[in-house]
């Protein structure tokens, strides 16, 4: 049942099975043991593990694992996937963060595929003519917010390194579903059905997610002849297919070429793209080394801060339903967004304290500042070591929740843990080549200055707009045991550090740890989840002071656990995800 139904996608047979049915098919045994993540019990397995949002690029990846590729070769199979699957979170158009580690060198490198700014792109970009901010939307919509997109030659460079299997094979799976078509997902149907009056404004958007002027619906059949075409020529002709020729003129002439709100990229932006290799950014919680991507991401820094702040605490014994331990990490997370409003940025371009921001010295300072059951009335910023002497103001950029994050562990040991995006949902919701481009530029603070005083995050011509995107793995004895990120905006952040918590201080499961409601707080109002036992929290919060608000709250998290019994995966339930392994 399983191979037929994948045979019938690949043949283009009329019977075409349900999303839940893919879904189902795609999680069932491939061999002995693979499954999917339940409520609370993670997949286990002994060889390899992916943990993706969608089915289909999940099968994409166990597919090439499977076959003896490794981490690096699987993450190519599954983005070529998610791009069309999952087009509104990531794809060609957008840009992605990787953490891979080599269980030959036993070495950890992090990847920065960050859009970068057009050179022709000024502070001034999102404000008006009287130097306020743009209105967000205002800003997405058009050619103005698309950065010249990282994740085609961050693929290719990830294969340059790690790859083993044939490169050109790695997209087979992706070619074939947009060459025969895929069925939409229930996701895919309601964020068209709540973007449809944006999607309108590129015909090339609008005739693929709105046919005939209606959105797409759950089980349409879905064929994007144009992807194809995208992904041949980069299975063909390497990022440079990409980066010049057909493709770089339809991105630079869609973008200039905006109704109302156009850009200025240019075909050198993108003939001149690089991926940069940044140094990893590791912080010790409880004997574990937490790793992630420095900047221009804010993720590893700050996800570091706030587990830093809190290791004098014992919150293993105030455990996950007491209040105590959510205001504390609430807190912390305060303290760490307001430091990362004022220092964080691209640190080619503005100096910063990465060393010491993560200093133990200085976060025993700041964790000071934390009083379990009292409210810490004013998170500013702190005073980090530092021996650069400057002024910045503190930032102010919209992130709004999107991107998709995945998880892979293959049968050598390598492990990759890769966050990739559009940023918003649908990024700027231009079309060309059968992807939709990014609006990361939007990552940027709109307002440069404050009082003549300039912000760390503002926009410069080839700079790389900040990131809370937090591709971790965490090392336990110079090894890899927990790959972990997620989407959502900034609140990717506290995603992230709760599902560590959660697995160190609580001992809970990966499945566990990644489904445990979310209570958030980074600017002083603490998110509860929406309909989760999250909500219970709000009357002794609100009885220390703190606001309250009740919300969805959309991560994505995919994580496996290494331990020497095996890997143990989870998929987040609030998404379409599941976990592969063997
Ligand atoms: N656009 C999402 C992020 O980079 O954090």
């Amino acid at each position: 049942m399983r191979v037929l139904s994948v045979l019938s996608l690949i043949l283009g047979l009329a019977t075409f099975p349900s999303f839940a049915q893919q879904a189902a098919d795609t999680t069932a045994p491939e061999s002995a043991s693979p499954a999917t993540a339940q409520p609370d019990g993670p997949v286990t397995a002994k060889k390899w593990m992916i943990s993706a949002a969608n089915p289909l690029a999940a099968k994409a990846g166990a597919r090439i694992l499977r076959e003896g590729g490794t981490a690096a070769d699987a993450a190519i199979a599954v983005q070529a996937v998610l791009g069309l699957v999952e087009p509104q979170s990531s794809g060609l158009g957008g840009g992605a963060f990787v953490i891979y580690y080599d269980a030959k060198s036993g070495k950890l490198t992090t990847l920065d595929g960050r859009e970068t700014a057009p050179m022709d792109a000024t502070p001034r970009l999102f404000q008006d003519d009287q130097g306020e901010p743009l209105k967000f939307f205002e800003a997405v919509v058009g050619g103005r917010s698309v950065g010249v997109p990282g994740t085609p030659k961050l693929l290719e460079e990830i294969y340059k390194r790690w790859g083993k299997t044939e490169w050109k094979s790695l997209f087979d799976d992706a070619i074939a579903l947009s060459t025969h078509g895929f069925a939409v997902s229930p996701r895919l149907e309601k964020l068209v059905a709540k973007d449809a009056k944006r999607l309108v404004i590129d015909p090339l958007a609008s005739a693929y997610f709105l046919p005939g002027g209606k959105p797409l619906e759950v089980g349409n059949i879905l064929v994007n002849p144009a992807y194809t075409e995208s992904l041949t020529a980069l299975a063909t002709g390497g990022s440079a297919a990409f980066y010049t020729g057909d493709i770089a003129a339809a991105i630079v002439e869609k973008i200039r070429g905006a109704v109302d709100n156009p850009g200025v990229m240019r075909k050198a932006d993108l003939a001149t793209y690089e991926v940069k290799e940044r140094e990893p950014v590791c912080v010790p919680y409880r004997g574990n080394d937490i790793c992630g991507m420095g900047p221009p991401s804010s993720g590893a820094l700050t996800v570091g801060q706030i587990l830093g702040m809190l290791a004098p605490f014992d919150l293993a014994a105030l455990g996950p339903d007491d209040p105590a331990s959510w205001q504390l990490i609430g807190d912390a997370s305060r303290l760490a967004f307001a430091d990362r409003g004022r220092y964080m940025a691209d640190s080619d371009y503005v100096p910063l304290p990465v060393k010491g921001l993560v200093d133990p010295a200085y976060l025993a300072t700041r964790s000071a500042l934390l009083q379990p059951g009292l409210r810490l009335e004013e998170a500013k910023p702190g005073t980090p070591k530092w021996d650069h002497a400057g002024l910045l103001a503190d930032d102010e950029a919209i992130e709004l929740p999107s991107t998709s994050h995945f998880s892979i562990i293959d049968q050598f040991g390598n492990a990759l843990s890769m966050t990739t995006t559009i940023e918003n949902g649908f990024g700027s919701r231009l079309m060309v080549a059968g992807f939709l481009l990014n609006n990361e530029l939007t990552d940027f603070s709109f307002r440069s200055h404050r009082n003549g005083v300039p912000i760390a995050n503002r926009v410069e011509p080839g700079k790389r707009p900040r990131s809370s995107m937090s591709p971790t793995i965490v090392m336990k004895d110079g090894k890899p045991s927990f790959l972990i990120g997620s989407p959502g905006g900034s609140r990717i952040i506290t995603y992230v550090a709760k599902t560590i918590i959660a697995k160190i201080d609580w001992g809970m499961n990966v499945q566990q740890a990644i489904a445990l409601p979310h209570v958030v707080n980074r600017f002083g109002t603490f998110d509860l989840e929406k309909g989760t036992k999250a909500e219970s929290m709000a009357t002794e919060l609100e009885a220390m002071g703190y606001k309250t608000k009740v919300r969805d709250l959309n991560s994505g998290l995919h994580g496996i656990v290494v331990s020497e019994d095996g890997l143990e995966g989870g998929a987040d339930p609030r998404r379409e995800g599941v976990v592969i392994g063997e």
